[in-house]
């Protein structure tokens, strides 16, 4: 399997941008499909200054089944990485058919293709956010599954349908993979998560103030049961993650059948933690405020993740200073990030 062309849809946003790099230092041969609509091409660049090597691009659309005809006939793939969506949960709330078109009616054609040219495995980018409110921490995958919000139905039926397919084709392998709260960038500084617009997510709040683009970090609610009042997720490595995609397919690229697993590090860490972290990171102090509860927020959520650790023979080991670290030295040389944008 070492020398599979791995077809990489959303291959130049945050999660799939480093996937690729973690795909080939295991020897796998990427190939990115991204139509830009929340990435730069800049990152073709920056990959090949980590890597040594120019991933070969396709720019297009999964909704669009001749771009993805011409490329399966082109590259003849034999697995796809699937990361392509669109992800804030706010604008799904305010455009769901936005959203049920790029994440639902996308993966359906992608399945698709793959069926007419006979690619039977997908590695697909699910989320926490399939458990819907946590009825428990730590989450295993047996978890009951549901959602607060559009985007996260689009996860729960994307998994319906991989699913599904999986019953229909018994050669079929869907590998949903649960990711907990992806943060950090690659260790060269070169790569990070590059969001348009203010940040919905906390890193990236943080790293904007932290460079001076905000003015301080809002801390939506001080008074939940936890150890200092602040919300407790499970941060993960975006490296590590990465790393994970890798294991999980060679893990399973000779079984067939629907598989889900959690991508956390089974720890879970506060807002002001965080904060914390990256003030060490940065050696400067971040200013934040006390700000109401966000609607939908839990007070705590975090992913037990045994089931991953002991099938792929991986585990999460970047801890949260690593996080902030590489968050710093890549938000520190690119204040701006990648994308065309003024301060
Ligand atoms: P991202 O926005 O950085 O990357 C998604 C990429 O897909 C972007 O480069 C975008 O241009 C591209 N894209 C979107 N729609 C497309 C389409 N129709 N055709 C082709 N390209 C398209 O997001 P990310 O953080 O890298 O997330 C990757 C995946 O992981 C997504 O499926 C997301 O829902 C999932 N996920 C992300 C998080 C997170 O916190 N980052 C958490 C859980 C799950
Ligand atoms: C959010 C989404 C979730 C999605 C995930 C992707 C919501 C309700 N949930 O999860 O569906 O899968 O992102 O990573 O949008 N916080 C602040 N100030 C900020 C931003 C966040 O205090 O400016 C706090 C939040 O209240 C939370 C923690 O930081 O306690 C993490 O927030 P965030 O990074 O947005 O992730 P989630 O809410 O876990």
């Amino acid at each position: 399997m070492m020398e599979d062309t791995i077809l990489v849809t959303g291959g130049a946003g945050f999660v799939g941008s480093h996937a690729c790099i973690a795909l080939h230092e295991a020897g796998f041969r990427p190939v990115i499909l991204d139509n830009f609509s929340n990435a730069s091409e800049k990152v073709l660049d920056q990959l090949e200054r980590i890597t040594g090597q120019r991933f070969p691009l396709v720019r297009g659309d999964i909704r669009d089944a001749a771009t993805l005809r011409d490329a399966f006939q082109r590259y003849r793939f034999d697995a796809v990485f699937h990361f392509a969506a669109l992800k804030a949960v706010g604008e799904s709330v305010r455009n769901p058919l936005a959203y049920y078109e790029n994440n639902v009616s996308g993966t359906v054609i992608l399945l698709q293709v793959m069926q007419e040219w006979g690619v039977r495995s997908l590695v697909f980018s699910s989320s926490a956010t399939v458990y819907g409110e946590p009825r428990y921490v730590p989450i295993d995958e047996t978890h009951p599954i549901g959602s607060t919000n559009p985007y996260g139905w689009t996860k729960v039926i994307v998994e319906q349908l991989l699913r599904d397919a999986a019953k229909a084709n018994p050669k079929f392998l869907a590998l949903a993979l649960r990711y907990f709260n992806p943060v950090g960038a690659h260790e060269s500084g070169l790569l990070g998560e590059d969001p348009l617009g203010t940040p919905n997510n906390l890193v990236p709040f943080v790293a904007q103030t932290a460079i001076g683009r905000r003015d301080h970090v809002p801390v939506f609610g001080t008074d939940y049961q936890t150890a200092d009042g602040t919300g407790v997720r499970d941060y993960i490595h975006v490296m590590d993650l990465a790393e994970g995609h890798v294991a999980a397919f060679r893990t399973h690229h000779e079984d067939s059948g629907f598989k889900p697993y959690n991508l956390g590090t089974g720890r879970g860490s506060s807002v002001l933690e965080v904060i914390s972290a990256f003030e060490k990171s940065c050696g400067a102090r971040i200013p934040w405020k006390s700000a109401p509860r966000r609607p939908g927020d839990v007070a705590v959520n975090w992913a037990d993740p045994a089931l991953a650790i002991k099938r792929f023979n991986w585990r999460a080991w970047r801890d949260l200073q690593t996080m902030t670290d590489d968050v710093w030295r890549w938000q520190s040389a690119y204040p701006n990030g990648l994308q065309e944008r003024t301060l």
